[in-house]
């Protein structure tokens, strides 16, 4: 029997992607004040986005795939929406062990344990161990995470392990997951600044800003970020 082959499927199976892609998933809280919603069905409607884009960068070949999803910085929201936010985590990680497991997706977290519920670091610390041998995508959330936190704390591990001199990769295993650095990154909702996210691993990192907000955000939105990486000029300092 022949078998078609969807002309979108042919699209992604001819487009280069890049190894690891980071995302900034800003602008739920805006996507629920222009509706006159409450913040945390922002965050809601974000977790939905986050699930499309998981699954098409598994179907598309990428490799990593990063997502800010709690700065340590976020702890100086109100009570509510921090409480919604850890709430949301945990019943996100429940309702998708299914959906990872059954993609081969290894899921792993970045950041901070401290202030984190023990009920949530062990919800999360299950599905790393439990998906630590799937082959496919890897699916890391950065979660109670800060960049200058991580290389603080990447500092201190090295003090602690007394190894006297350290090289740029070195360096880098005693960050939180040792990943390789991603080649894109994207941010929505407009706003033109890093926010502390992964300050060691986006030093050569292509920047894609978009001012569609995260609950807008899906799997045409990635093709159209990665369609405008595939032309960037990467000349990492050099000259071609
Ligand atoms: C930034 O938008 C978004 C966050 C701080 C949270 C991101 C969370 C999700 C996308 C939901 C999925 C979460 C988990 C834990 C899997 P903002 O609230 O700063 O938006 P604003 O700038 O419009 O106010």
């Amino acid at each position: 029997m022949v078998q078609f082959t969807k002309r979108s499927e042919v699209k992604i199976m001819e487009m280069g992607v890049p190894n690891h892609v980071a995302i900034i998933m800003d602008g739920n809280g805006r996507w629920a004040k222009k509706r006159g919603l409450p913040r945390t069905l922002g965050h809601r409607e974000g977790a939905a986005s986050l699930r499309k884009v998981i699954t098409h960068a598994a179907k598309m070949g990428i490799k990593y795939l990063t997502v800010y999803a709690f700065s340590t910085e976020n702890w100086k929201r109100s009570q509510d929406e921090v409480s919604a936010l850890m709430f949301l985590f945990k019943t996100y990680i429940k309702n998708e062990e299914k959906n990872i497991m059954k993609n081969n997706i290894r899921f792993m977290v970045s950041g901070r344990k401290d202030n984190v519920s023990p009920a949530l670091i062990k919800a999360i610390e299950n599905l790393e161990e439990k998906s630590k041998n799937n082959t496919g995508l890897t699916f890391n959330i950065a979660f109670n995470y800060g960049g200058r936190a991580e290389i603080v704390d990447a500092v201190n591990k090295i003090i602690e392990s007394g190894v006297e001199s350290i090289d740029e990769e070195s360096f880098s295993k005693y960050l939180y997951n040792d990943l390789p650095d991603p080649e894109l990154l994207i941010r929505t909702s407009g706003e033109l600044r890093i926010s502390n996210f992964l300050l060691w691993q986006i030093a050569y990192s292509e920047i894609y800003i978009t001012d569609t907000l995260w609950p807008d955000f899906d799997e045409a939105e990635l093709e159209k970020a990665i369609e405008n990486f595939n032309k960037r000029d990467r000349r990492f300092g050099g000259v071609k």
